[in-house]
């Protein structure tokens, strides 16, 4: 019997957003909960060209993970039934990269959704996260999975490792504002300091997270926001005791809360990359900006996060 050729790959593109982890990094490694939220400002575009021979990946930005990309692409096509290669997968992204804002992840969905698409296959949503978590796992080694989660959600979820993303309804919206310290890190390494720490230093410091992570949490669903930004401050502390905080990111987040935050912490692997505050308006979020540029942030962005 004879088998029917595959049909040409088609032109594609596929794209995803940034993320924020709100509370809950490094611990979420370990099995603690977080908390996180896609960050819309930013986001990561994959075109697909077919073209003949070995797969090609062209990207402008520095210090992106080729090879674990290529592995998703592969292990993308071969889920779709097709054979590796006749493809060049070109990146475009405006996610600054090691900077804590999921630009490993998005891409990697980026280019699970677009190699998807060119194969003109819809893949369900639980293939997407597998598929993009082979990159996320090249890239930091020990990857909880967050980052994938917190681009594909639709707003701030709760996540636990191995388990999928809850939605966390919020009272009332409340604004999130990131800023940049300009410091490039890596999260392999920021992750491996933190698996090293002794305990019950590191004990103690994953059980402050989780207490921060349970009160961000209530504080979202009761809309009380103050409590909300002395969870952030909370965490920050933890996170500190654990060596990822920097002289600048300390800096930010006192700039932050001096310009009115309801709360401020660094976001992501930390040893750089950024900080994220919390204010309950527009108007509060704008100062926090301006506050946050003052005090050496290279890049600012502020978010309505909703319910
Ligand atoms: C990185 O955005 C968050 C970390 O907790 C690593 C991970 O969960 O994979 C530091």
């Amino acid at each position: 019997m004879s088998v029917a050729a595959a049909p040409p790959l088609l032109h594609a593109q596929g794209a995803a957003c940034g993320k924020v982890i709100l509370v809950g990094e490094h611990a979420v490694v370990h099995g603690c909960p977080a908390l996180a939220a896609p960050l819309r400002a930013v986001n990561a575009t994959v075109r697909v060209l077919p073209v003949a021979g070995p797969l090609q990946i062209e990207t402008d930005q520095a210090g992106v993970d080729t090879q674990g990309l290529a592995q998703v692409a592969h292990a993308t096509l071969a889920r779709c039934g097709r054979e590796a290669g006749g493809l060049t997968l070109r990146i475009q992204s405006n996610i600054p990269p090691q900077a804590g804002l999921g630009s490993s992840a998005a891409t990697a969905i980026a280019v699970v959704r677009a190699v998807a698409a060119a194969c003109d296959i819809a893949l369900p949503p639980d293939a997407l996260v597998e598929l993009a978590d082979i990159g996320e796992q090249a890239a930091h080694g020990r990857a909880s999975g967050v980052d994938v989660a917190a681009c594909l959600a639709e707003g701030a979820v709760r996540f636990v490792r191995g388990e999928p993303s809850v939605p966390v309804p919020l009272k009332s919206p409340v604004w999130l504002i990131v800023g940049d310290s300009g410091t490039p890190r890596n999260t392999r390494n920021a992750v491996a300091a933190v698996s090293g720490q002794p305990d019950p230093l590191r004990t103690r410091a994953f059980d402050v997270i989780a207490e921060a992570t349970s009160q961000l949490e209530l504080a979202l669903r009761e809309g009380n926001l103050d409590s909300a930004g002395a969870a952030l401050n909370l965490a920050h502390t933890a996170l500190s005791s654990l060596g990822v905080s920097t002289p600048a990111l300390n800096a930010l987040c006192q700039a932050a809360t001096h310009a009115g935050a309801l709360g401020a912490k660094l976001t992501g692997a930390g040893c750089g990359g950024c900080v994220v505050a919390l204010s309950a308006d527009e108007a509060g979020a704008q100062r926090v900006q301006t506050a946050l540029r003052k005090a050496g942030a290279v890049t600012t962005f502020a978010e309505r996060l909703t319910p």
